[in-house]
């Protein structure tokens, strides 16, 4: 998978950028604030989901110093050569969006399409940013969404179980606090048909991770070079029922837990049990340690792993291999695992997108890098030999 041309409009610091691509490496050089990782989050909303930032929508349109009239709208459109070959794939939000919680169009060949799985359909998209950094020391909330975003690679469905999940999630919780606030009780029968909507949703988020974690783990168990074998594991309670008894009987269980916990969830304004709940635990297999309990070069080495082991799996099962976005990696890896991240993104023929303020960092894959230097929003496509400088 590919992009081939991306424009920009109205996009971060972007008012409006055009970049033709002919290479499968393309590495972005340039100071810190100059619009590097803006491009990256760009080409991560082509695939369904928030980005590489998770930024609210209205977040992404352009500001200008002075200019309080830019409007909320912005866009993101690129030709490339996905899943099912060339089209043109684009997303955005329109200038006067009307309300305070807009949705993102997606267009695909000129036509509008109903959702973001769409995209999914199309293009599958991983990354890897500085914030990743504390993915395994911090709360879990980060970790399902990393392992979402795996799963989207493989079943564009995921997305949009993920949001009618959250979207009766949240209309149970209101209903709910409309005992609280009206004193009047909740519609009985409303309530069952939200729950019910939670359970059918939220088990199948659950297997779809599952099923996932049972065929990466293979492809993370052999590791690549200096990055290690790692082994994950889902780790809540639903999981653990889907685990260990029929789905049915899951689903009874779920249905029976969510009924009886009413009151408390009432007061948590969630629920104890369910999809939202599940944390993501990564074994760092040759040391036989938790994730959080190595050291930062491991994690990061481990993370690296984990992509590189679903970026593998998803050629071999979808036939391509998804786009890589790898926000300042080179600059925290040593020279030899540098030079082994770049063999194995060459090995698997990825388009990897890389981003540093150093460009030397990508001087060793000089021949294979299409290089553009980033400078206060402005892109410039330089020649190989601006690598020795
Ligand atoms: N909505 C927006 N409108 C205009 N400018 C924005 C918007 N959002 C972010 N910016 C600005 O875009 C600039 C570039 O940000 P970006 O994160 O792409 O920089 P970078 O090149 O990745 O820098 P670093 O090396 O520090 O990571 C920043 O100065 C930021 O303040
Ligand atoms: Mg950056």
């Amino acid at each position: 998978m590919a992009v081939q041309r991306l424009v920009l409009t109205d996009f971060r610091c972007y008012a409006s950028l055009r970049l033709n691509i002919d290479a499968p490496m393309i590495a972005l050089t340039g100071a810190n604030g100059a619009g590097k990782t803006n491009l990256l989050e760009a080409i991560s909303l082509l695939v369904p989901g928030r980005g590489l930032r998770s930024a609210r929508l209205t977040d992404l349109a352009r500001r200008e110093h002075g200019n309080p009239n830019l409007g909320q709208g912005w866009a993101v459109a690129a030709t490339i050569n996905g899943i099912e070959g060339h089209c043109e794939v684009g997303t955005g939000i329109s200038e006067d969006p009307g309300t305070d919680n807009p949705r993102r169009s997606v267009r695909i060949n000129g036509a509008t399409a109903t959702g973001q799985s769409a995209l999914g359909e199309r293009l599958s998209a991983l990354w890897i940013t500085p914030d990743m950094q504390r993915l395994f020391t911090e709360g879990a909330s980060g970790r399902r969404r990393f392992l979402d975003r795996l799963v989207f690679g493989f079943d564009p469905a995921h997305a949009g179980r993920l949001k009618a999940f959250e979207k009766a999630m949240r209309e149970r919780s209101r209903l709910l606090q409309t005992e609280v606030t009206q004193g009047t009780s909740a519609d009985p029968a409303w309530l069952n048909v939200l729950e019910e909507t939670i359970v059918e949703k939220g088990v199948a988020i659950a297997a779809a991770r599952i099923g996932l974690i049972d065929r990466l783990n293979p492809a993370c168990a052999m590791g690549v070079g200096p990055f290690p074998s790692a082994s994950l594991a889902l780790d809540g309670v639903l999981d653990g029922w889907l685990s260990n008894m029929p789905a049915l009987e899951a689903e009874d269980r779920y249905k029976a837990a969510l009924q009886e916990s009413r009151i408390e969830d009432r007061a948590a304004r969630s629920a104890a049990i369910g999809p939202h709940r599940s944390d993501l635990a990564v074994t760092h297999i040759l040391k036989d340690a938790p994730a959080s309990q190595c050291s930062t070069g491991e994690q990061k080495a481990l993370l690296i792993s984990i992509v590189l082991a679903n970026a593998r799996l998803q050629s071999l099962e979808r036939g391509a291999c998804p786009i890589l976005l790898l926000d300042e990696i080179a600059a925290h890896l040593d020279e030899d695992r540098r030079s082994a991240l770049f063999a194995e993104i060459q090995a698997l023929g990825a388009q990897a997108w890389m981003t540093g303020t150093d460009a030397s960092l990508f001087a060793p894959i000089s021949a294979h890098v299409q290089h553009f230097t980033v400078a206060d929003a402005v892109v410039t496509e330089s020649s190989p030999d601006a690598f020795a400088a």
